[in-house]
Parts: C-alpha cells; structure tokens; sequence
C-alpha cells in the first residue's frame, strides 16, 4: 500500500492542511485548491507515490465560466507552475493523463491555439514525453459553435476533445491487454472459419497466414475513445453522452437535493480507460481538478487509490451522489423531504 493521505477531518481553524470533504477505503476527496495541495504535508505524503494522473483541467476558455477559468496567458502560466510540482507526484513509470477541450477566439470564426499551447507549455515545464494523443468523439455534442455552425453555417459541429498521455519516462506502465475492446462482427467470423487471404495490402503491409487467426479475447483498441449518446428522459441532459450506474446515482443525488450538476463533468468511460490501461489494483491515481470526481468514483469501483482536489463546495457535495451510501465517510447529509 502507498503511505496514502490521512482521513481524519481536521479542524479548519486549526489546521493549515487540506481539508478531507470524505474519504473512502481506497480514497479521498480534499477541499482545496490543487496548489495548496502540493505545498501540504499530504502532497509531500505522496510525493512519488502516483501511477496516474488523470484530470480535465478548467478548459482555456475564453470567456470565464462560474468555476473561474483563467484566459490566455494567466491560463498558461498558471498550469505551467503546475507542471513540475505535479510530475514530481508520480512513480517513475507513472503518466499524466490531461484532457485538453477545443476553444474558439471570442466572435471570430477561428479557433484558439491556447489549448495546443497549453499541451506544449505543460510537457516542455514538467519534462514530459508525450506517449500517445487520444481524441474523445462525442457524436451526441451540440452544435456549436452555434453562432458559426447552426445560424451562419460555416463551420461544421465540433465534437471531439483531446486526450494526451505524458509520462517523464518513454516507457511508463502500460497494458493495452487490459482495454481490449470487443471483436468485430467480421473478425468474430474470421476467427470461426479460421482462413483468409494473405499476402500484401494496398497499404503495402504484408498479411502473414495467420497474422489473425488466433484469439486474444479482444481488438487492440484504437486511439479514438467514441462516447455512446443515450437519451435521457428529461429534456436538459437530452444530450448527455452515456453513462454508468455511478452517473445515474450523482444526477439523482443532485436532484434531490437540489444541488447543480456540474457543468463539465466527464464520462465514466474515458477515465475508466486510462485506469485499467495504466494502472493496477493497488496503485494511486489521482485527479488534481476533480469537478465531480467521476475519477474517484471509477477508481473506487475498480479497486484503486485515489485522490481527488476540488476548491468548489457544490461541486464536492454533488460528487458524493457518484458513490454507494455505505461507502462514505463522514455520512452525507440526507435529501430534502
Ligand atoms: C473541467 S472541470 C473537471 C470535471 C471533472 N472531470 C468531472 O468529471 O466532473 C475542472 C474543475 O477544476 C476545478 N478547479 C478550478 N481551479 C482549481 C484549482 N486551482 N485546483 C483544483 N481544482 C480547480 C473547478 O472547480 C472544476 O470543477
């Protein structure tokens, strides 16, 4: 087990460190900012202890949002001071995962560099590699920018964001055998009738005679992550990308309560990748920007530790919704009648 962080609430008068909101077996979600975080004594605590670094940063919007994004070169400097304390979290064959959305310039039809900028500024400042460039492609999205898309149509509907895998080593911890996806229909028949055409390819690759005969319990996925749409029955999240059990749990939680959604949280799905690809039962994974903590909540579920930073008291509240009730501690406060 790493020396993960302590749980016990401590008293805010009292104590410099980071709060903990709730914690479970496995983890811990800490109301702070992910500054204070690493200067604390329990970023020191884990210091290296880190397999995964999985988050969506406030995107480089460019208008701010109620969570406070930063713009344009503040947006840069600010994750750029970030970089190296963050890096020094990690194992030595650990990686940061960053989802990295597409911004537009304000009233222009042309889109903003600030997020390209952000991916070179954060590996050149941590001393990363990048491994690998993921794209997410949410066919359910909205047509935006809908002023460019929808009213003066001369842009087409922009529906994928970027995923990039840094690691300060080239060869961090990783097993694409753990994400396989399921078999074609096509391969499913191959593998039946055990014979297909070798020899060379248009593309020039040579097919061996049983490059593709055997069973390896699944396709090597490949680096685009395509959400499923799922409509829901109430008209406001009749676009929202599909869900696991944890979702329905948080938005029934929020509703109840009365508590906003929060408005950039992440399929379950693209997390719950990363974790199986990069990470094993046991190792610490940890989401320094965790809106909702659909993070911790994955993690949870597949039996690793996890951290979570989240500065924004809603935001905290809502993400208890995303765990069982017997999981929590302390105990959550109860629905309103
Ligand atoms: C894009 S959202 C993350 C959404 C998350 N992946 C989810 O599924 O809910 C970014 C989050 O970073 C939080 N945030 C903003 N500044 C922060 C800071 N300095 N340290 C930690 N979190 C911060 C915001 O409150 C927001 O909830």
């Amino acid at each position: 087990m790493h020396p993960i962080t302590p749980r016990t609430a401590t008293n805010p008068e009292t104590s410099p460190q980071p709060q903990a909101a709730y914690w479970t077996d496995l983890g811990t979600l800490y109301k702070c900012p992910v500054e204070d975080f690493v200067d604390s004594e329990w970023g020191r605590a884990v210091a290296g202890c880190v397999q995964l670094l999985f988050t969506s940063p406030p995107f480089p919007l460019n208008e701010k949002k109620r969570y406070g994004n930063r713009v344009g070169k503040e947006y840069l400097d600010w994750l750029v001071q970030l970089a190296e304390p963050l890096g020094d979290l990690l194992t030595e064959d650990g990686s940061l995962v960053v989802e990295l959305g597409n911004a537009w310039e304000p009233r222009k039809p042309v889109m903003s560099t600030l997020a390209l900028k952000a991916l070179l500024s954060l590996q050149e400042a941590g001393r990363f590699h990048l491994c690998q460039q993921f794209i997410v492609h949410n066919p359910a999205r909205l047509p935006s920018p809908a002023q460019w898309v929808t009213v003066e149509r001369i842009r087409v509907k922009d529906s994928y964001t970027h995923i990039w895998w840094l690691s300060r080593t080239t060869r961090p911890k990783a097993d694409n055998s753990k994400v396989l996806s399921e078999y074609s229909a096509a391969m499913k028949k191959l593998l039946k009738r055990q014979s297909y055409n070798p020899g060379p390819r248009p593309s020039e690759h040579r097919i061996g005679e049983k490059s593709f005969l055997s069973d390896n319990g699944g396709a090597i996925p490949p680096n685009v992550i395509k959400l499923k749409p799922e409509i829901e029955p109430e008209p406001e999240s009749m676009l929202e990308v599909s869900n696991t059990v944890s979702t329905d749990g948080y938005r029934a939680y929020c509703k109840d309560r009365g508590l906003r959604m929060h408005p950039a949280r992440m399929a379950p799905e693209i997390p719950e990748f990363f974790i199986r690809f990069l990470t094993e039962p046991g190792d610490l994974v940890l989401d320094p920007f965790a809106g909702s903590n659909t993070t911790g909540a994955v993690a949870e579920d597949l039996g690793r530790q996890w951290i979570a930073l989240e500065p924004e008291p809603e935001y905290i509240e809502g993400s208890r919704g995303r765990f069982g009730d017997r999981k929590l501690r302390p105990r959550r406060r109860s629905a309103r009648a």
